[in-house]
């Protein structure tokens, strides 16, 4: 057991929190005068839910985990903030994550002006979790980890992330915002071990980015602690119902998953017959890092013919890779003609 209150920084645990008037008063009534709404008929007029129930409710079903284990955020870069922000002392603690991994970990540290302590990835970009560990100091107070990992794709062994968060002494946040396209989440673990945060997004298989709907699925004692310094109203009343529509299509959603993921396999092995292409990298969410032989001239090219990948050049381990998402099939097909185009193999032809 980690001792979460010695962890929070105390101008937070002695914070009192803002009350709003949806806080202040729950029930049903006729008029509602508290909240300096407009009056009139709007669809939005109203404050939405400052705790979100009505979804956390239908979430929790779907996920299996109780509606009290759940913090919604604006995007899962919210509770991404909200953890150091909370835990760490500006100029004093220190956070820790691997490299190379999403990159709001060391912006949301620069914000909250906490330094982000870089533990390198093995060139094949799986974790040595010992040196993890080690590199973990008396003041480090978060560690993220990343499963799958942007933008390498893999996934870091369950087992291994579990003796990781028995040792170490801060909080852990794994980052599961590509765990639709696999299997394991670590949400089951969240009653095992209090340091154990688990985040994970409406915006990648539920195809809903912009209505920024990130979770984060944890112990109540860290959840009170967000809410207490959340903004009164994180989660706009429109975005909460668009989230419900999807749980509501949910078959569809995870049909579509599934052809995300035979696509990604189709795109790896397109990919394979040209000669330009140096490496695949093994990945488990909905996107493919790519060795090219130069990834700055594919960058333009592809760029010059409307296509936009991500350049991950100069990247620790990604010299010349490319990070390309799965599009749709045909999305798919235009990038291989694209790519036929540049390294002129006049024998390509679709599988
Ligand atoms: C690993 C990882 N975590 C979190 C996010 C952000 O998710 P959200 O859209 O929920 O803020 C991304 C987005 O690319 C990501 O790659």
């Amino acid at each position: 057991m980690v001792d979460i209150q010695s962890l929070l920084r105390t101008n937070i645990k002695n914070l009192k929190p803002y009350s709003s008037a949806r806080d202040e008063f729950k029930g049903a009534a006729e008029i509602f005068i508290d909240a300096n709404e407009n009056p009139f008929d709007h669809p939005y007029s109203r404050y939405p839910d400052p705790l979100q129930w009505k979804l956390k409710e239908k979430i929790a079903q779907f996920k299996k985990v109780d509606p009290q284990n759940i913090f919604l955020g604006n995007g899962s870069d919210e509770p991404i903030d909200l953890v150091i922000r909370a835990f760490c002392n500006p100029g004093v603690d220190d956070i820790i994550a691997p490299n190379p991994s999403y990159g709001m970990y060391q912006v949301s540290a620069d914000i909250n002006d906490v330094k982000l302590i870089q533990v390198p990835l093995r060139t094949d970009f799986t974790m040595d979790f010992d040196l993890m560990l080690s590199t973990a100091g008396p003041q480090t107070k978060v560690a993220f980890l990343c499963s799958p990992n942007n933008p390498s794709g893999n996934v870091l062994p369950l087992s291994e992330m579990k003796n990781f968060i028995a040792s170490f002494q801060g909080l852990v946040v794994i980052d599961e915002a590509y765990i639709d396209f696999q299997q394991e989440s670590m949400k089951s673990f969240i009653n095992d071990y209090n340091n154990l945060i688990v985040m994970q997004t409406f915006s990648k298989a539920w195809g809903s980015a912009s209505i920024r709907m990130g979770m984060a699925f944890v112990n109540t004692e860290i959840i009170g602690i967000f809410n207490k310094i959340k903004a009164p109203y994180n989660i706009s009343n429109p975005a909460q119902e668009q989230a419900m529509k999807m749980l509501d299509q949910m078959e569809a959603v995870q049909k579509q998953t599934q052809q995300i993921i035979s696509e990604r396999k189709r795109m790896a092995l397109e990919l394979t017959r040209f000669k330009g292409v140096l490496e695949i990298y093994p990945s488990e969410a909905n996107f493919l890092l790519v060795k090219v032989d130069d990834a700055n001239k594919l960058y333009h090219f592809l760029t010059s013919q409307g296509i936009i990948v991500r350049n991950r050049h100069g990247q620790l381990h990604c010299d010349n890779c490319l990070r390309i998402t799965v599009g749709t099939p045909t999305e798919n097909d235009i990038l291989f003609i694209k790519l036929n185009e540049y390294y002129h193999e006049k024998d390509f032809v679709f599988g």
